[in-house]
């Protein structure tokens, strides 16, 4: 999309009204100016960038020179990458809250790949994306407990919820007490362990909900004393999935973090805000935060693009935006379709119910209040919440596939 269409889908200006995507931001919520303001700047930057972009000599024949033509071409897009990388780094130190960031800092950054964590459930073999995600983790803890409990025989309903909520609560202690960047914090290697799992299952009463979940201690090697952080809710992430005519897969989690990421703009990009995925206390008590902030490491993702496979052969792709929270969409929407033999849409649109920890949230809407009263009885203290996912997801069968996009955000299912 021209950079200039993208200003005005991010900020209508003469309506009064704030679009962020589908999300319209209503004037009443404290927000409006501040993000009337940002749509306002944002929209400016882009539109500067398309006219440097336009008024850009043609690069290519500069010094007359001659020779191969890719040749040619590789030295003009690396000279476009240096250039690029030289207006971020400049942008991010001039901006009005300036950063750090320098060109050697860019320069030798290093894309890493690394092997995925799949864990077993049920008939099912579940990968999704390691550190510095806690994505695969948690979701793999959450269903390592669940599937100490015949789901699939107790249908949709408040057992089950019940039951998927204490197994949010268990994960999300684990996650806040160990899991960040694996190149610079010793995490246990236990944390997908079975037997641990079964233990940490036998800690959910089916009638009862937990005040509050402790961390458990997975087996480890080295322990080293930790201390938990906390949660900021945030915005600015898209999920896809894709299946193509060669059977090629994907699935995709991208994040600036929130709207408008950093709010800085370079050459036509939003920079992203991903630092805030830090635990922003180092230490408390004498002892370090695993996501603490430190020189060259990534922060903590939740990020869950998920694979899952059946007799070695890949039959579901799912992912979400939505912070911490796409750790529990992800883990209902595999309940839903694996356990329930619900429709990958129906899953989708099923209302949400998690817990990180705290009290319950059920997702606001006309079962919501249905919902808390059922799951009073087990003794959850449940709140209604607006629990903005953007699920995305393929069911591959042997002849078909079935596309799901969430409703809640943009999004869609297209074959040809
Ligand atoms: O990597 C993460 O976990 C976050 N940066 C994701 C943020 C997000 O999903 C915001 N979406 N609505």
């Amino acid at each position: 999309m021209p950079s200039a269409e993208l200003a005005s889908a991010a900020f209508r200006r003469n309506s009064r009204r704030v679009v962020i995507g589908t999300e319209p931001v209503s004037s009443g919520d404290g927000f409006f100016d501040r993000r009337r303001l940002l749509g306002r700047r944002v929209a400016a930057r882009l539109r500067a960038a398309e006219t440097d972009r336009k008024h850009a000599p043609a690069g290519g024949e500069r010094n007359g020179r001659r020779g191969d033509p890719a040749e040619r071409e590789a030295e003009r897009a690396e000279a476009r990458i240096d250039a690029g990388a030289r207006d971020i780094a400049a942008a991010v130190r001039t901006e009005t809250n300036p950063g750090m960031l320098t060109l050697e800092d860019l320069a030798t950054y290093q894309v890493k790949e690394r092997p995925p964590v799949c864990m077993t459930y049920r008939t099912y073999e579940i990968c999704g994306m390691g550190p510095p995600s806690s994505g695969a983790l948690t979701v793999g803890q959450m269903l390592g407990m669940l599937l100490h409990f015949d789901l699939p025989a107790m249908g949709p309903g408040p057992e089950a919820t019940h039951l998927f909520l204490e197994a949010g609560k268990l994960a999300f202690a684990d996650r806040g007490l160990y899991m960040a960047d694996s190149d610079f914090v010793e995490m246990p290697e236990g944390l997908l362990d079975p037997v641990y799992l079964a233990a940490r299952a036998a800690l959910i009463d089916p009638a009862r909900a937990m005040e509050a979940a402790s961390p458990g201690e997975p087996p480890w090697k080295k322990a080293r004393l930790r201390v938990p952080d906390g949660e900021r809710p945030n915005h600015g992430t898209t999920h896809f999935v894709i299946v193509d005519r060669y059977d090629d897969m994907l699935t995709a989690t991208t994040t600036i973090e929130t709207n408008f990421g950093s709010r800085v703009v370079v050459d036509g990009f939003l920079l992203n805000n991903e630092l805030t995925d830090f635990a922003f206390v180092p230490e408390a008590d004498g002892k370090s935060v695993a996501n603490r902030v430190e020189g060259g490491k990534r922060p903590r993702s939740s990020m869950s693009p998920t694979m899952v496979f059946r007799d070695g052969a890949p039959m579901l792709l799912i992912g979400s935006p939505g912070g911490a929270n796409i750790i529990p969409y992800i883990a209902q929407a595999l309940v839903g379709i694996l356990d329930f033999g619900l429709d990958p849409q129906v899953a989708v649109d099923s209302p949400h119910v998690l817990s990180r920890g705290g009290p319950a949230q059920v997702e606001q809407g006309p079962e919501a209040a249905a919902t808390i009263a059922a799951l009073d009885v087990f003794g959850h203290q449940a709140e209604a919440a607006n629990l903005n996912s953007g699920l995305q997801a393929i069911l591959i069968g042997a002849e078909l596939l079935t596309g799901a996009a969430d409703k809640r955000r943009e999004g869609l299912v297209m074959g040809q």
